[in-house]
C-alpha cells in the first residue's frame, strides 16, 4: 500500500509546518514559543456517587451495616409486589435486600434461648421507625447479636474503635461489646457497657484491638434474660483527620492522589431518584446520624446518608477541590420512571431547596442555613462554585424547568457557575455536561472531537466518561484510550473546561457498574490503570497548551462507508421500497415478498407484511441491517410509516456493524426533534441537530432520502432537505496521540504521548522555538505487557507510573515510546 501521511492535529493558526508525505518514524513537533490557551486548574476533577457501595461500605468509615434497621425502606412513592419494588410508572426493581435484619445475626451459645426481630413499636424517632428487638429467655454461655459489617469489618491491632448505640430495655442490662473473628473464635477487643436500662438512650464506649482481621465482626451480648431493643448501632475506626462521622483514610488518600480540581456530588442518577420522592434531599442528610432516615439507593441498596451534604462539602475542602453540587430539576431518572414536575408552583419547593442548600454551604453564619452549618461545626462558608441543574435530563420538561432554577441561583449567587445537562434552546447556558461510556475504539476515534466545537458557544463539562465495555472490569487498553481522549480534551480546554471520570469507587463485593476507577474491600484498595492515567494528567497539567503536530507516515487511511438499515426506539413502524443507488446503479432494492432474507436484526419483532418490513415490539434500538460494509457514496431512499409508540424512525447508513454506523434519527427524544448521529464503538454522537418542530405522525407514509457523498450526509423528508451532517472518518485503533504544554512556574515543556500499539514506537521529537533545552528530561511512563493488563487487589501495582530520566533532549531527538504506554516527558527549557 502506498504510504500516506496522517496528520492528527495542529492548533494555532500561526503554526505552520511541512506536513507532506515523508518516510521515516513518527514525528511529534511542539512549538515551544507559541503558547496556546490557558488550561483551567479545575480541568480534571472527580465524580462521586453512591454506587457500588462507594460510600456505605466504602469511603464512609462506618463499619456496621444496616445500623438503623431501615434496610427495607423502599423508594418513596414505590410499592412492593412480591420481592419486586414497583414505581407508580411501572418501573420494576428486583429483590435488592437479603432480609430486614440484613447483616445481623443472633448469637445463642451454650444453651442460650433467644431470638431477634424487627420492631416498629416505640421507635427511637420518626426518622428511624425500625429497631431490632432481642429477646433472651436464657443467656447460656452467650446471648446477643452480631453484625458482619460490609463483607467483614477491618480490625487492626492497636487501633481504637468508637462504638455507640441506642438501646431501650425491659429491666437493666450490662452489654458486652466485642470485636471478634467471623466465627467468634478469636476475640480482638472487649468492652462492657453497664447500666443499660429504661427508655431510649445513647451509649458509647471504645474498643482497642489486639489483633488484625479484615473479616471481623461486632457482637453485642447481654448479661441476663430480658428484652432489649437496639437502634443506630455505629462503629467507627480511626477516620481521616479524626473527624467524627468521618471517612476511611486510605480511600481519602486515593482521592488525594488524583489532586481533583473539583468534586461533583452527590451523583449521578441518585440525584434524580427512581421516583421523584426517591431523589436525594439534602436536608435529610445533615446533622445527627440518628436522625437521618437514609434512602433507597437506585443502585440497589439502602444508603444511610451518613455521608451527607455537610460531609461532601468537608471532603471538597479537605481535598482542596471546588465543590460542584448537582441538584434535582424536578425530574426523576428518565431511563427508570421519568416522573416530571410540570406545575411551576410545584417546582417552587425544589428551587427553594436548592437555595437553602446554597445558603447552608455559602451563606453567612447570620443566615438561617449558614447558622446551621456553623452549628454543625463549620462556621466558614464552604463556597460551592458550580451547580449542575439536573443529571442526564433532556426533553421539553427539562427545558421548561431549567430556567427558573437558573434565574433563582443567579439572582442569589451571581458568582456560581451553572451547568446544564444538554443544549437548551433559547436559554442562557454556561456549561453543558456530556457523558461517554464507550469501548476503546470510540475514545481513540474521538480524540479530535472537540477540535471543531464552536468557540463562541457554551463551554463543555465532560461530567462522566470511561471505557466500560469490551474491557472486562477495566484494562490498560481502555485506560490508554481514555488518555488519548484526555489529550483531546486538554488540547481543547478552552472549550472543555472540566472533566470527571466515572464512576469513582467500587467495593469489589458489589459491582453494580461494569468498570470503576478505584477498587477496594474492607482493608485494601487499588487504583486501576485508568486511575494512574488520571493522576498523571492531574500532576502534569500544563498551564498553557503548545501547538503540537503529529505526523505518522505509513499509517493506512481509514475506510469509511458501510451498509444500510432501519430501526425503531420504543416505537412500532414499517418500511418499504428501500433502495440504495450509486451513480445510477442500483446496489440494493428491497423485495419483502421474499421475507427478511438478507437482513440481520438486533432485536424486536420484525416481520414482512404487505410488501413492507414491520417492527411491532416495544424496546429501544431495535435494528434491521442489510447491505455491504464496503459500500460508499450512495443514496438511500425508502418509505416509512409509524404505527404507534413514542418516537419516529431510525434510518441507518454507513453501517459496519450494530456498534459502528450512522443514522438519521427522525422524531427522537420522545418525538421532539431530528438528529444525525454517528455511533463508534457502541457510543452515539450527534453530528447534526435540529430539524422541524413536532414529530412524526402515525399511520402516514413518509418519503425518506439520505444521500452520503464524500463524508457529507444530506437528509430529506418528503422531498424537503431537513439536515446535513459531516461524518467523522473512522480511525484505526492504533496510532499515536500527543500534546505539548508548558508549566509556567518551572518553564518546563510537558509532552504527553500515547502509544496504544503492541510494538515500541520510534519517534522523532522536534521542539521548535525554545531558546535553551536541558539534555536531561524527567520521564513518567505508564505501560504494560498486554493491553489486558490491570491492577487488582491481589496485584495492585501491575500497571503503575514509573519515573526515569532521559538524557538526550535536543531541538530534534529520537525517543522510543514503549508498547501500550502513556509517556510524559518534562523538558527543561532553562540552563
Ligand atoms: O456513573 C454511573 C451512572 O451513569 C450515573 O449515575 C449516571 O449519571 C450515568 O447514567
Amino acid at each position: 500500500m502506498k504510504p500516506s501521511s496522517h496528520v492528527l492535529f495542529t492548533i494555532c493558526a500561526g503554526f505552520m509546518l511541512a506536513s507532506g508525505l515523508h518516510a521515516g518514524p513518527t514525528v511529534i513537533t511542539v512549538a515551544a514559543n507559541q503558547p496556546g490557551h490557558q488550561v483551567s486548574p479545575s480541568l480534571w476533577g472527580i465524580f462521586y456517587e453512591e454506587i457500588n457501595h462507594a460510600g456505605d461500605g466504602g469511603i464512609y468509615a462506618e463499619l456496621v451495616q444496616n445500623r438503623a434497621f431501615e434496610e427495607m425502606l423502599v423508594a418513596a412513592g414505590a410499592r412492593m409486589e412480591g420481592d419486586q419494588m414497583v414505581t407508580p410508572k411501572g418501573f420494576k426493581h428486583g429483590k435488592w435486600y437479603k432480609n430486614e435484619l440484613h447483616a445481623w445475626s443472633l448469637i445463642a451459645n451454650g444453651g442460650a434461648k433467644a431470638s431477634i426481630a424487627l420492631d416498629d413499636a416505640l421507635p427511637l424517632n420518626d426518622q428511624t421507625p425500625h429497631s431490632m428487638r432481642l429477646e433472651v429467655q436464657q443467656t447460656g454461655t452467650r446471648a446477643g447479636v452480631a453484625n458482619e459489617g460490609y463483607w467483614g469489618m477491618y480490625v487492626r491491632n492497636g487501633e481504637t474503635y468508637d462504638l455507640s448505640f441506642y438501646a431501650r430495655t425491659e429491666g437493666d442490662q450490662t452489654v458486652t461489646a466485642q470485636l471478634e473473628s467471623a466465627d467468634g473464635k478469636q476475640t480482638y477487643a472487649t468492652a462492657k457497657v453497664p447500666g443499660v436500662a429504661g427508655k431510649w438512650q445513647r451509649y458509647a464506649c471504645k474498643l482497642t484491638a489486639t489483633g488484625t482481621d479484615p473479616q471481623a465482626r461486632l457482637t453485642l451480648c447481654v448479661s441476663k434474660p430480658g428484652t432489649i431493643w437496639f437502634d443506630v448501632v455505629s462503629l467507627f475506626p480511626k477516620t481521616y483527620k479524626d473527624r467524627p462521622n468521618g471517612l476511611r483514610p486510605d480511600l481519602v488518600k486515593q482521592l488525594q492522589g488524583l489532586k481533583p480540581g473539583f468534586v461533583r456530588f452527590p451523583g449521578g442518577c441518585v440525584v434524580e431518584g427512581v421516583t421523584l420522592g426517591n431523589r436525594i434531599q439534602w436536608k435529610n442528610t445533615i446533622g445527627d446520624i440518628a436522625r437521618r432516615p437514609g434512602r433507597w439507593d437506585l443502585w440497589g441498596y439502602h444508603n444511610t446518608e451518613g455521608l451527607g451534604f455537610h460531609e461532601y462539602l468537608q471532603l471538597c475542602e479537605d481535598l482542596n477541590s471546588e465543590p460542584m453540587y448537582v441538584i434535582n430539576a424536578g425530574l426523576s431518572c428518565a431511563f427508570r420512571s421519568a416522573e416530571e414536575v410540570t406545575n411551576p408552583d410545584e417546582l417552587k419547593p425544589y428551587i427553594q431547596d436548592t437555595l437553602d442548600a446554597l445558603e447552608y454551604a455559602n451563606g453567612p453564619v447570620t443566615s438561617k442555613w449558614g447558622a446551621l452549618r456553623a452549628k454543625n461545626g463549620h462556621p466558614e462558608p464552604f463556597k460551592i462554585k458550580y451547580v449542575e441543574i439536573g443529571n442526564e435530563n433532556f426533553g421539553p420538561q427539562y427545558f421548561k424547568n431549567y430556567r427558573p432554577f437558573y434565574d433563582a441561583i443567579k439572582a442569589s449567587y451571581p458568582d456560581i457557575i451553572t451547568i446544564a445537562d444538554c443544549p437548551i434552546p433559547n436559554q442562557p447556558v454556561e456549561i453543558i455536561d456530556e457523558h461517554y461510556y464507550v469501548a476503546p475504539p470510540w475514545f481513540f476515534a474521538n480524540e479530535k472531537k472537540y477540535d471543531t466545537y464552536d468557540r463562541k458557544g457554551p463551554k463543555i463539562y465532560v461530567g462522566e466518561y470511561a471505557v466500560n465495555n469490551n474491557v472486562g472490569s477495566g484494562n490498560l487498553l481502555g485506560a490508554l484510550s481514555e488518555a488519548a481522549f484526555m489529550i483531546g480534551m486538554e488540547r481543547n480546554s478552552d472549550v472543555v473546561v472540566m472533566a470527571s471520570y466515572a464512576p469513582l469507587f467500587e467495593n469489589v463485593h458489589n459491582r453494580a457498574w461494569a468498570v470503576n476507577l478505584i477498587r477496594f474491600d474492607s482493608a485494601r484498595s487499588t487504583g486501576r490503570s485508568s486511575y494512574h492515567v488520571q493522576t498523571m494528567f492531574s500532576a502534569h497539567r500544563p498551564d498553557v497548551t503548545l501547538p503540537t503536530l503529529v505526523e505518522e507516515p505509513g499509517k493506512p487511511a481509514p475506510k469509511s462507508g458501510g451498509g444500510i438499515g432501519v430501526g425503531t426506539w420504543n416505537t412500532q413502524a414499517e418500511y418499504k421500497d428501500i433502495k440504495v443507488a450509486q451513480n445510477g446503479k442500483t446496489l440494493y432494492q428491497s423485495d419483502f415478498a421474499k421475507g427478511t432474507e438478507g437482513w440481520e436484526m438486533t432485536g424486536g419483532d420484525w416481520k414482512t407484511r404487505d410488501g413492507a418490513l414491520r417492527q411491532s415490539a416495544g424496546g429501544n434500538n431495535l435494528l434491521a441491517i442489510t447491505g455491504d460494509p464496503s459500500w460508499t457514496d450512495y443514496t438511500l431512499t425508502l418509505k416509512a410509516r409509524k404505527l404507534g409508540g413514542d418516537e419516529g424512525f431510525l434510518i441507518l447508513f454507513h453501517v459496519k456493524d450494530a456498534e459502528n454506523m450512522a443514522h438519521w434519527n427522525i422524531g427522537g427524544w420522545g418525538n421532539t426533534r431530528f438528529a444525525v448521529e454517528q455511533k463508534e464503538g457502541g457510543a452515539n454522537r450527534e453530528i447534526a441537530k435540529g430539524g422541524p418542530d413536532g414529530g412524526i405522525e402515525s399511520n402516514r407514509w413518509y418519503d425518506i432520502k439520505v444521500e452520503v457523498q464524500g463524508g457529507k450526509v444530506s437528509c430529506y423528508l418528503d422531498g424537503k432537505l431537513i439536515q446535513t451532517a459531516k461524518l467523522t472518518p473512522p480511525q484505526p485503533p492504533a496510532g499515536i496521540y500527543a500534546l505539548g504544554g508548558k508549566d509556567e512556574k518551572t518553564g518546563q515543556i510537558i509532552l504527553k504521548a500515547v502509544n496504544p500499539g503492541p510494538v515500541p514506537l520510534d519517534t522523532t521529537i522536534r521542539i521548535t522555538g525554545a531558546a535553551k533545552l536541558k539534555p536531561k528530561a524527567r520521564v513518567i511512563t505508564l505501560a504494560g505487557d498486554q493491553p489486558s493488563d490491570e491492577n487488582t487487589l491481589e496485584d495492585p501495582t501491575k500497571v503503575v507510573p514509573v519515573e526515569s530520566t532521559f538524557d538526550g533532549v535536543a531541538p530534534e531527538f529520537n525517543y522510543t515510546l514503549k508498547p501500550y504506554s502513556l509517556t510524559i516527558l518534562r523538558i527543561d527549557t532553562s540552563g
